[in-house]
C-alpha cells in the first residue's frame, strides 16, 4: 500500500519546503510530519519521502535509522521515554526504568499488549536539573518518584 499525506498535512509540507534551501534539507521535518500521521516510518513512507523530496531511498533510510526519534516499527498510542544518561542515572533512572518495566509487564523497546504504551530509553533530554525525568509523547515529566510514575502510567492506560 502506498503512503500519502492527508491534504492538510500536504499543505503543511509545502510550508516546510519554503523554509529550506533544498528538498533534501527538509527531510527531517517532513519525516516527522509523516510519522505524526502514520505512527512510524514504514518502507512505504521511506519510498514516499524519497519520491516527494527527490532524495535516494538509501539516504532516507540512513536518516531514519540514525535518529532514535523515528520509529522503525509500529508503536503504542503513547510513547514513554525514560532518560538514562548519567545525571538521571545518578538520581535513580535505572530503578525508575525497572519500575516501569515491572508495572507495564514489558521491557524497554516493547509495547504493551493493549497497544497503549511503548516504553523506550533516551539519552539526555536536556533536563538534567530535574532528574530523574521522562518524556511522555511530547511532554516532559520531571523530578519523578515511583508514585508519580504510577499515576502517569495509570492515566495513559485509561
Ligand atoms: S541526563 Fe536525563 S535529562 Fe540530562
Amino acid at each position: 500500500m502506498t503512503f500519502a499525506l492527508t491534504p492538510e498535512r500536504d499543505q503543511e509540507l509545502e510550508q516546510i519546503l519554503k523554509r529550506y534551501p533544498n528538498r533534501m534539507a527538509a527531510l527531517i521535518p517532513v519525516l516527522h510530519l509523516a510519522q505524526d500521521q502514520n505512527g512510524w516510518i514504514s518502507e512505504e513512507v521511506v519510498e514516499w519521502a524519497s519520491r516527494r523530496l527527490d532524495v535516494p531511498p538509501a539516504h532516507v533510510r540512513g536518516v531514519v535509522t540514525f535518529y532514535t526519534l523515528f520509529n522503525q516499527k509500529p508503536v503504542g498510542k503513547h510513547q514513554v521515554w525514560v532518560c538514562r544518561t548519567l545525571p538521571c542515572a545518578l538520581r535513580g533512572a535505572g530503578q525508575l526504568l525497572a519500575h516501569c518495566e515491572k508495572k507495564l509487564g514489558i521491557h524497554a523497546g516493547e509495547t504493551t499488549a493493549d497497544g497503549k504504551i511503548t516504553l523506550r530509553t533516551a539519552e539526555c533530554l536536556a533536563s538534567c536539573g530535574t532528574a530523574p525525568m521522562m518524556q511522555v509523547d511530547k511532554t516532559y515529566h520531571e523530578n519523578l518518584t515511583p508514585e508519580a510514575v504510577d499515576a502517569l502510567l495509570d492515566e495513559l492506560r485509561r
